[in-house]
């Protein structure tokens, strides 16, 4: 048991990678705020934690308000009576076109979800780590900050912001019990690439390919890096980012 009576919360836990996150938090022996814009999904997040033995409880958050995440925050050390572990996951708003088509408002909402929502939960989340010693948190970006995305060019950068906002982080807060690393999936199977392959002609075939596994990864193997790096045995990590991407940086193009 990883996370044995540690205090997690993750944002986006309604739908994919943060909901299969949230059940590991749980499995590997935490309680779990599950927050998410959708309370139903959150909910349903719950009720799956708590048909497995756990503890859970849902919040209803749009990660680009300083308010809501603030309450977030709030109610999660209110109920449970603190924070040690946290994925900042949530992501929306990202739409696909080649950037002089894209639209202003597109980048606009995507750095308000996937940059600023970021900035904010860490601006909450850290003060109330420090008042229990510290805690780790790990941010989700992408594969697409690290190599570009086509079509996406709001959403790639708002992600190599959260990799360089992660790093800032760290580097404010080791000294003070507070571990702050990012994840960087590759293709992963869930209702948000679902979006982009049937919005994207083509994509759903090249994908796979551009993995040197050449599949997709399940959220679950998202989930387990998240426990990992939010756990003690992680303890000298801290400012970096991990590609859990089945190898697109090595993919081979002779065999
Ligand atoms: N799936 C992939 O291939 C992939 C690849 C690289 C990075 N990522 C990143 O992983 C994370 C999870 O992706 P996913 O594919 O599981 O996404 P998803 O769309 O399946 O789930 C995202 C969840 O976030 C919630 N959400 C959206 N906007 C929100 C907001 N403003 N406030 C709070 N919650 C909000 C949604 O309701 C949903 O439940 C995202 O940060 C995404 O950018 C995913």
């Amino acid at each position: 048991m990883l996370l044995k009576n540690k205090i997690g919360l993750v944002t986006g836990g309604g739908d994919g990678i943060g909901r299969a996150t949230c059940m590991a938090f749980a499995n590997d022996g935490a309680k779990v705020a599950v927050a998410d814009i959708r309370l139903e999904m959150a909910q349903k997040t719950v009720d799956l934690i708590k048909a497995n033995g756990g503890e859970a409880i849902a919040i209803k958050v749009d990660v680009s308000k300083a308010a809501e995440v603030e309450a977030m925050v709030a109610a999660t050390v209110e109920h449970f009576g603190s924070l040690d572990c946290v994925s900042n996951n949530a992501a929306g708003g990202a739409s696909f076109a080649m950037l002089p088509e894209m639209e202003e408002g597109s980048w606009d909402k995507t750095q308000a979800v996937c940059l600023k929502g970021v900035w904010l939960c860490l601006k909450y989340q850290i003060p109330a780590m420090l008042k229990t010693g510290g805690g780790a948190i790990v941010n989700i970006a992408s594969l697409s900050a690290v190599r570009g995305e086509a079509m996406q060019s709001p959403y790639s950068a708002a992600k190599g912001g959260v990799i360089a906002l992660t790093r800032t982080a760290a580097a404010e807060w080791a000294r003070d019990g507070i571990r702050i690393n990012a994840i960087n999936p590759g293709g992963i199977r869930t209702e948000g690439i679902k979006r982009y392959f049937e919005q994207v002609p083509g994509a759903e075939e090249n994908t796979a390919g551009v993995h040197a596994m050449r599949r997709l990864g399940e959220p679950e193997e998202v989930a387990d890096a998240v426990c990992y790096l939010v756990s003690d045995r992680a303890s000298f990590i801290t400012g970096t980012s991990l590609d859990v991407d089945g190898g697109i940086m090595v993919n081979p193009h002779t065999l």
